[in-house]
């Protein structure tokens, strides 16, 4: 039996695969505000702490759902308590406190758990069986938009500014990378285990959402992999337009790619000039290539937040605090995915030229997928 508590309303996401996971029992909610305890009560919750303290000290794993720039500190005081931790992304919003989570994580003897929940999208779990299966051939490129007009999340009507501002708006570079490279490097990883980033490259095109929000609406950042693959990602969080989340990933022999049907497995070999849309195929239609295990669990979490991987953060951090499962992403991908989004900053800064990565990244123990 082991006790989780929850800093932070977003940490209630977790509720559901929290619950799934037989052992596991909801303990303690911290959140400072009002509307989240009623949020949280009517999620069924009813043991409130009066502090984050408290809720640490009454828990044997607590889930950090915080805004990013409380992670760093947050999660360093409950690893430092002797408790297992659940890290909203993205990890921290300095490589300073990147240096300083990984000392942690690295001396304490309990887990580290970093909660990208887009690696268990069903579509993205479904490409990373296939990478695994060799289906697609050796990897060469990936890339990956999250385009999501957040400004009324920063700026508030009254012209207020929320942590939004401050962190996400204001910080210059990718600032939210981590559910674009997280299931890219999943992907890259599960056909090559060795491969690294190299570098990483960054261009923006301006701040044009005035407001006091002085990062680029729309940036691009290219990310060299060792031997060559090359990822493009784009974050633009101001740009007045609807939501869109995309992946898509090329190896020699097929790619995936979400604004398309799905798989493409080179079946009808070279279109040009035919139908384009010929040899396409809905990704769901590959869903035996899953094994039966994460297929059952892809149903039970159908319906859940973020198509379903809300619940899969929850349970995998359940199954990690009782021992039935290592962490399945864990301080090395916290501290590669969200230390290759700080670089872009650094990138900006030197008109876009590439940065080296940062080689201390590459010796923290792996995650356990
Ligand atoms: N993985 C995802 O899909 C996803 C989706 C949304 C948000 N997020 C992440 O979740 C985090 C929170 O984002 P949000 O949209 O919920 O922000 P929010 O501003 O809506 O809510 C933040 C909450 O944290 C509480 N809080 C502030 N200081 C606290 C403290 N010291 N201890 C406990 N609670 C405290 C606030 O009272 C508030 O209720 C961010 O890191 C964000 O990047 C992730």
């Amino acid at each position: 039996m082991a006790r989780i508590g929850i800093l932070g309303r977003r940490g209630l996401s977790r509720l559901a695969g929290l619950r799934s996971v037989p052992g596991i029992e909801i303990g303690a909610f911290y959140d400072p505000e009002t509307a989240a305890q009623d949020e949280a009560r009517r999620q069924g919750l009813e043991t409130f702490a009066r502090s984050e303290a408290e809720a640490i000290e009454s828990s044997d794993g607590v889930v950090v759902g915080t805004p990013m720039h409380l992670h760093a500190d947050q999660v360093i005081r409950v690893l430092q308590a002797g408790r297992h931790v659940d890290s909203e992304v993205t990890a921290a919003v300095s490589l300073e406190e990147c240096l300083r989570i990984a000392e942690a994580a690295r001396s304490a003897p309990t887990g580290y758990f970093f909660a990208e929940n887009y690696v268990y999208f069903p579509e993205n779990l479904i490409v990373e069986a296939l990478v695994r299966q060799g289906r697609f051939g050796s990897l060469t490129y990936g890339g990956a938009d999250y385009v999501h007009d957040v400004r009324g999340l920063a700026v508030r009507a009254d012209g207020t500014r929320t942590w939004r501002a401050d962190w996400q708006y204001a910080a210059l570079g990718n600032t939210y990378i981590t559910h674009e490279l997280g299931p890219l490097m999943t992907w890259f990883r599960a056909a090559d285990p060795d491969i690294r980033i190299e570098s990483v490259a960054c261009q923006g095109n301006g701040a044009h959402a005035g407001a006091g929000l002085t990062d680029h609406d729309s940036t691009t950042t290219l990310i060299r992999l060792t031997g060559g693959p090359l990822l493009v990602i784009r974050l633009d969080l101001s740009s007045p337009r609807p939501h869109r989340a995309t992946f898509e990933v090329q190896g020699r022999t097929g790619c995936y790619d979400s604004r398309e049907p799905g798989i493409w497995m080179g079946e009808d070999i070279y279109a040009y000039h035919a139908d384009f849309h010929r040899g396409w195929h809905p990704v769901r239609d590959h869903l035996d290539a899953v094994p039966s295990g994460l297929r059952a669990e892809i149903a039970e979490a159908e319906g859940a937040g973020h198509h379903g991987s809300d619940w899969f953060t929850g349970r995998r951090f359940g199954q990690m605090v009782l021992g039935e499962r290592p962490a399945e992403i864990g301080l090395f991908e916290a501290m590669e995915w969200t230390v290759a989004g700080l670089l872009t900053a650094r990138s900006l800064a030197a008109g876009g030229a590439p940065v080296s990565m940062e080689d201390w990244v590459y010796d923290l123990p792996r995650g356990g997928r």
